[in-house]
């Protein structure tokens, strides 16, 4: 901790991946919920080509903003892998390698390169505490196709899915369409393995869209992944802790399109969220042991989002997937679902970073291997 004995706290942003304005809005939310007697804060942004800005507004990587350039050739960063540094060296022309030490960071990264492990790995190198996941469970979480057979080992229901790969896409199509069809008839859904917000995910109903979706799938990924419809409804819940995590309340998702694509989630106003959802007591224990469940299978710690559908013909809870950096808006589920449980913003804030001392100083205790 520094001399001011507040909290030193980088919180990361931005980002290479789809979800980059996304990312910006939640850290806007949590930048300002940070109680600055408590917190030394230093936002840490990182542009859509991956350089890294120290002392950054959010709202200076919108393309309306026009003093961006220069907020760029001035404030250049990188994180140090060396562990003897903790923190960030300035790669500026006025302070050359000055050093900015951080007591821990909150990774506000959504998506590829920033909730897939790739940063928390950094992290780990640098032997900086981070809010979240650790590198095992943000990559299970990112690549779909793994996190379900992880969860379909822990015993946890998931749709029946299919993995396919690109380059036999490109090779034999018919192949795969004929297979597809034989094993899940229409409709189904046809996603890239690692994405987010609904980019590169298709409803196919025939083949020509079934063709199309592959195409499109594979734009994103090697990966493709084909999973059976499910006709239910979506709920989310959300889970906090580490060893001992708790569930909120659950939400429900009321989608404006057909399925919550990128669309409905961020374009269209006329989706809904219902906070909490509508279901029966019953429903309500059951959907909150399983993402408790969920979230110890993958390893996860701090915080995470799981998603389920709720079969209309069935009345079966089918868990979808867990969102290791979810949305965290204002109005976010996230928090919300959080708010509705009777936990504040700025509290699940000062919990989560709580955790991650927690986790970090349990990893601590573990014997470091010298050769
Ligand atoms: N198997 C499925 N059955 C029905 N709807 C689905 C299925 N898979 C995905 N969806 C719809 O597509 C949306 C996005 O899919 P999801 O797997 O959650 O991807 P992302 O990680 O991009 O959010 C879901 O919120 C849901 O509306
Ligand atoms: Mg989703």
């Amino acid at each position: 901790m520094n001399s001011s004995q507040k909290i030193r706290i980088g919180v990361v942003f931005g980002g290479r991946s789809g979800e980059h304005e996304v990312s910006l809005i939640s850290a806007q939310s949590i930048l300002k919920a940070l109680d600055p007697e408590k917190y030394d804060v230093i936002p840490i942004g990182i542009s859509k080509i991956g350089t890294w800005l120290v002392g950054i507004d959010p709202q200076k990587f919108l393309p309306d903003h026009t003093s961006s350039k220069k907020i760029c050739q001035d404030s250049k960063t990188g994180l140090l892998g060396d562990p003897s540094h903790k923190g960030l060296v300035l790669l500026d022309q006025t302070h050359p390698m000055e050093k900015v030490k951080l007591d821990v960071v909150f990774p506000v990264v959504h998506g590829t390169n920033g909730e897939d492990g790739t940063l928390q790995g950094m992290l780990e190198l640098a032997d900086i505490p981070y809010v979240g996941c650790g590198v095992l469970a943000s990559s299970v979480g990112m690549d779909k196709t793994s996190m379900k057979r992880v969860f379909r080992d822990a015993g946890l229901p998931v749709a029946d899915f299919k993995e396919y790969l690109r380059k036999d896409w490109r090779g034999n199509s018919q192949k795969i369409l004929g297979d597809v069809e034989a094993h899940f008839g229409y409709p189904c859904f046809v996603k890239p393995v690692n994405s987010g917000s609904s980019v590169g995910i298709s409803k196919a109903h025939n083949r020509d869209e079934l063709s199309k979706a592959f195409d499109l799938a594979s734009k994103f990924d090697r990966k493709i992944l084909v999973e059976a419809f499910v006709d239910g409804r979506e709920l989310e819940v959300s889970v906090l802790g580490n060893d001992e995590p708790e569930a909120s309340l659950p939400g429900e998702i009321v989608p404006c399109n057909e399925f919550y694509d990128y669309k409905a989630k961020y374009i269209d106003e006329r989706s809904e969220l219902h906070i909490p959802a509508k279901i029966c007591d019953e429903k309500i224990s059951e959907i909150k042991d399983l993402a408790v469940r969920a979230f110890k299978a993958i390893d996860g710690a701090g915080m995470a989002r799981v998603d389920f559908f709720l079969e209309t013909s069935t009345n079966r809870l089918i868990l979808n997937e867990i969102n290791t950096i979810p949305g965290f808006t204002g109005v976010s589920m996230y928090p919300k679902l959080w708010e509705a449980s009777g936990l504040k913003y700025s509290e699940l804030v000062d919990r989560l970073v709580q955790l991650a001392f927690e986790r970090y100083s349990d990893k601590q205790e573990s014997l470091q291997t010298v050769a």
